[in-house]
């Protein structure tokens, strides 16, 4: 018996059947419910008998999930009535004392949120994996010379070393901001009913506690309409493949026949179908693209959320998609990521020319003239007046004579040349967290008690 004389119409069905993408919260589901199955006991609304056969069949429902055998039919609704369903052929009518004291709200509810804190988790020893990588990079490339860039145009000269740990802190960032996501999802739904609470007193602490949960929500409409964890996921998702992205353009633009700075390793490149010499860096292409993908998950759910009056409505069960296509790209991403990086191979030669270029140095002249005195602004525009006599006849900053410096400005004489000199560009950044050798040694120290520290 049912209120419904009739079945839904194929129409609606089609949309309102979310198995498709809900059956990944399959083995959260039937880890609540076994949890939930045992409150029920404790509060003697499922006996001591009972207890054992249904926790055996939630546990073979569970083997049937995770090793693939289990079935998903037409008529089932969503993951829940599917293992209700399931449940039903294995004990029969002692399926439906499961569902004593719970409504699909803070079931679904509860399911999310633990696959938003294991995916969180995932995404902050992936990343872990990846700032290792780059930290190991580092290591190994502290002393290369290479030109910093503004604009993609030459503006100073950095080491590799530093450079390649800007995107480890990018990264570590990315971490706190998962963390952030697992914490914000650690406190429990379940028992919060359909909207209002639940006729039973379940222990909900207990509950949490088994489950891996902090502790438990406070309010049961909140509870159960909540999905702003699922957005930090996205939030932290969406910023985290935004700086894989700007990685990603960086190898491309490294890794052409015009810059040369360094070679992809060859599995993560593809051949084309008509040049034979090809070699693309597809893989760095492909972090480019995916930022703007995990965006729009978010901003799908952002739209799904706005303006929806308390408590549950069912355009929450759109949330599902958005964030396991999330969880796909991002983990995908951060695993090719630090595939890359582990075969990438940089060209000491083509970087070191490329930082020797002398405009580089024209700050170090502009500062020379402020160490005498000179205001920063007008010390600018006269080494803008020596760079265009360069540019003008082809001259490079040293090339210019004494004289032609000193008519530009009386406060220069040979140390102009000096500084000049390509290592001093590098070393005279010794300010904390600039490239200099002894602030980045720090700051390479500093990266590995970080790395150390997260878990
Ligand atoms: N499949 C649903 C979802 O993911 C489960 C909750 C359904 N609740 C309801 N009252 N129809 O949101």
């Amino acid at each position: 018996m049912s209120r419904f004389r009739e079945d839904p119409d194929p129409r609606f069905w089609r949309l309102n059947r979310s198995v498709d993408f809900d059956r990944r919260l399959a083995p959260y589901d039937l880890i609540q419910s076994r949890a939930h199955a045992a409150a029920l006991n404790r509060i003697g609304v499922i006996s001591d008998e009972e207890l054992p056969e249904l926790d055996r069949a939630l546990a073979e429902i569970l083997d049937e999930v995770e090793s693939g055998r289990f079935e998903f039919l037409p008529a089932d609704e969503d993951v829940h009535m599917a293992v209700e369903r399931r449940l039903g052929d294995l004990v029969g009518a002692l399926a439906g004392k499961l569902h004593t004291g719970r409504s699909r709200n803070d079931q679904v509810a509860t399911d999310i949120a633990m696959a938003a804190i294991a995916h969180s988790k995932r995404a902050v020893s992936l990343i872990r994996t990846t700032m290792g990588e780059l930290l190991d990079l580092a290591r190994r490339h502290r002393d290369w010379a290479m030109p910093g860039y503004t604009h993609l145009q030459r503006a100073q000269p950095v080491y590799l070393g530093h450079h390649l740990l800007a995107f480890f802190w990018m990264l570590s960032r990315d971490a706190t901001r998962f963390q952030a996501a697992a914490e914000a999802a650690s406190v429990m739904p379940l028992g919060s009913g359909a909207l209002a609470g639940v006729n039973w007193e379940i222990d909900r602490r207990g509950v949490a506690a088994e489950l891996g949960f902090k502790g438990i929500t406070p309010n049961s409409l909140d509870s159960t309409s909540n999905r702003d964890f699922i957005l930090d996921y996205l939030s932290a998702a969406s910023i985290c493949t935004t700086h894989l992205s700007r990685l990603g353009s960086e190898l491309v633009v490294w890794s052409s026949t015009e810059f040369g700075f360094c070679r992809i390793a060859e599995p993560f490149t593809s051949g084309s179908s008509i040049m034979p010499q090809k070699q693309n860096p597809d893989s760095a292409e492909l972090l480019r693209a995916k930022a703007p993908r995990v965006i729009g998950d978010m901003t799908t759910l952002l739209g799904v959320m706005h303006a929806l009056p308390l408590a549950y409505g069912k355009d929450m069960q759109e949330d599902k998609e958005p964030f396991f296509d999330a969880v796909d790209t991002v983990e995908a991403s951060l695993e090719m990521t630090a595939g890359i990086l582990e075969g990438i191979v940089f060209d000491r030669e083509r970087l070191v020319d490329a930082a020797g270029d002398e405009m580089l140095a024209a700050t170090e002249v502009a500062d020379l003239l402020v160490r005498r005195g000179m205001p920063f602004r007008q010390a600018h525009g006269i080494v803008g007046g020596l760079v265009r006599l360069c540019v003008e006849d082809g001259r490079s900053l040293s090339e210019l004579t004494l004289e032609e410096v000193r008519l530009e400005s009386e406060l220069l004489d040979d140390e102009y040349y000096e500084v000049l000199r390509q290592s001093s560009w590098l070393e005279s950044k010794r300010s904390e967290g600039g490239t200099s050798s002894e602030s980045l040694s720090r700051q390479i120290d500093l990266a590995s008690e970080v790395l150390a520290g997260l878990s």
